[in-house]
């Protein structure tokens, strides 16, 4: 298990794009387990590789074993299903101390490569739609906080899952 350091806001490589995976070496997935590691030890339901600042498309999920437990997502494509929306709090592990209420979609469609390359498709509602599109948000360089309706609250680290 290895750690590794979270770039936190006002950090500029959260605020880049990142590239596209071509291939997944062993580098690629010593990077993977190490997300899930880091994101584990944080309490996240997801990270993305800018986080631990790779400028990888990359990003790790685990929402839960009703949503599927873990994924590992590789160039993702997010696509929209239907109009609906879902206002809800979110957090990051890169604003630690921070949550606040982000209009997301309430269903999505994802397109993206697992830890082989090997392309996948996942219909997603919910918690787990929202913490893909909090994710992908990442590899282009967005945080959850420039989205925020209302104020960014203060909350209790211990009580709170991150993404
Ligand atoms: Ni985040």
């Amino acid at each position: 298990m290895a750690l590794r350091m979270i770039r936190v806001l006002g950090d500029p490589i959260l605020e880049k794009e990142c590239k596209p995976v071509k291939a997944v070496n062993g580098r690629t997935k010593e990077l993977i387990q190490d997300m899930f590691d880091t994101m584990y030890d944080a309490n996240g339901v997801g990270i993305a590789a800018p986080q631990v600042g790779v400028l990888k498309r990359i990003f790790v999920i685990d929402a839960g074993e009703e949503d599927g437990g873990a994924y590992v997502c590789i160039n993702p494509e997010v696509t929209p299903i239907g109009e609906e929306t879902q206002l809800e709090d979110e957090a990051c592990l890169s604003v630690p101390g921070k949550a606040g209420k982000v209009q997301r979609h309430m269903r999505i469609h994802l397109r993206a490569f697992d830890e082989n390359m090997q392309e996948y498709e996942l219909d997603a509602e919910g918690i787990l739609a929202r913490a893909i599109e909090h994710e992908n948000d990442h590899l282009s360089g967005i945080i959850y906080t420039e989205k925020v309706e209302g104020e960014l609250q203060d909350v209790d680290y211990e009580e709170e899952d991150y993404d």
